[in-house]
């Protein structure tokens, strides 16, 4: 017999908790292997399904939702969703939905992570004894930038900025940031002052990237920008790739414009621009900012739970483009 239910296609294996809330309601198509779903596959499939749970990695634009007759909703397992053509979307009436929330802490975590691997050089040290090149305790030995009294500069105060600031008071730090918007609470709470971005970069010691990936966006931290930042300062980038001139980066970095960067990200995931792994003072880490195993449990229930209420003609949690409903 014909099913009634409706069709949805998983891009990848998600945690079981998110895949155990769509099973009863959906005929459900999981894209089998570990790894990104060839492009190929999912144009053919596309057409055949009214539901879509995809990954950051995976470019839903405008060639794809021409092809998705059936599609109401495209719910994407991340809280940013520049993989996402979300005017197209919204012109076709599709439903486009995010993650948010569950992640903040653990990206937060990541960040500080990074921060003081970068800030204390721990990376080398790590490689030193690896290779074992460890040869003793030396006073001049892989010296490092003080955190505590310093100035962290955020640049995007929403929920995970602000979470990174939560985490800086154990070290004492004066907070600038960068925002549209003036953030009460980072003000009161944090004593946060709300700068503009060239007297951030020129006044912070530690400055970290949590602003969303966009047209305005792109490349904010550029030549100009590096070259104003202290010589000792260390860049955090947990957000996005394109937010960072990743080859002004690596001219930065080579030539001790600043003193470090610690990176999630990357301009063209998973590619890393040429030069910058052979660096030494930058910490690599491959996209992990939220992977957790609570984390991930909690975006899977959340993308699963958006992508079924579209599905069930209900309002999702989270979606991104509410106007699709008015
Ligand atoms: C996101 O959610 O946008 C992160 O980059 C991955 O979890």
């Amino acid at each position: 017999m014909k099913s009634t239910r409706p069709k949805a296609l998983v891009t990848r294996k998600i945690p079981e908790a998110g895949l155990a809330l769509l099973r009863d309601k959906c005929d459900l198509d999981i894209y089998p292997e570990d790894r990104v779903i060839p492009r190929k596959l999912l144009l053919e499939k596309i057409p055949r399904v009214e539901g879509l749970l995809c990954l950051l990695s995976e470019s839903i634009d405008e060639e794809l939702l021409s092809r998705a007759e059936n599609l109401k909703v495209v719910s994407n397992y991340a809280v940013g969703y520049d993989n996402i053509d979300v005017t197209a979307a919204t012109r076709r009436g599709i439903v486009v939905t995010n993650t948010p929330g569950v992640l903040t802490e653990a990206t937060a975590d990541l960040t500080w992570a990074l921060l003081l691997a970068a800030a204390r050089r721990l990376g080398e040290g790590d490689r030193i004894m690896r290779q074992q090149k460890f040869e003793g305790w030396g006073p001049l030995y892989l010296l490092g930038q003080d955190i505590t009294g310093k100035t962290l500069g955020i640049l995007g105060a929403g929920r995970i900025g602000r979470a990174v600031v939560e985490r800086s008071v154990g070290w004492k730090m004066n907070v600038l940031y960068f925002d549209n918007k003036l953030n009460s609470e980072l003000e009161l709470k944090y004593s946060a002052k709300k700068v503009n971005l060239d007297f951030l970069v020129s006044n912070a010691d530690f400055i970290s990237i949590h602003l969303p990936a966009s047209r305005e966006t792109h490349h904010l931290i550029n030549e100009r920008i590096l070259k104003q930042m202290k010589k000792s300062a260390v860049l955090i980038n947990t957000a996005r790739g394109s937010l960072v001139d990743e080859k002004a980066l690596v001219k930065a970095l080579n030539e001790k414009w600043i003193a470090a960067a610690g990176l999630d990200v990357f301009e063209n995931e998973p590619s890393v621009t040429e030069g910058l792994s052979r660096l030494e003072n930058v910490v690599l880490a491959p996209h992990i900012g939220s992977a957790t195993i609570q984390a991930r449990d909690d975006m899977a229930k959340i993308a699963a739970a958006n992508l079924r209420a579209v599905l069930e003609g209900k309002q999702p949690a989270y979606p991104v483009n509410p106007e699709v409903f008015s």
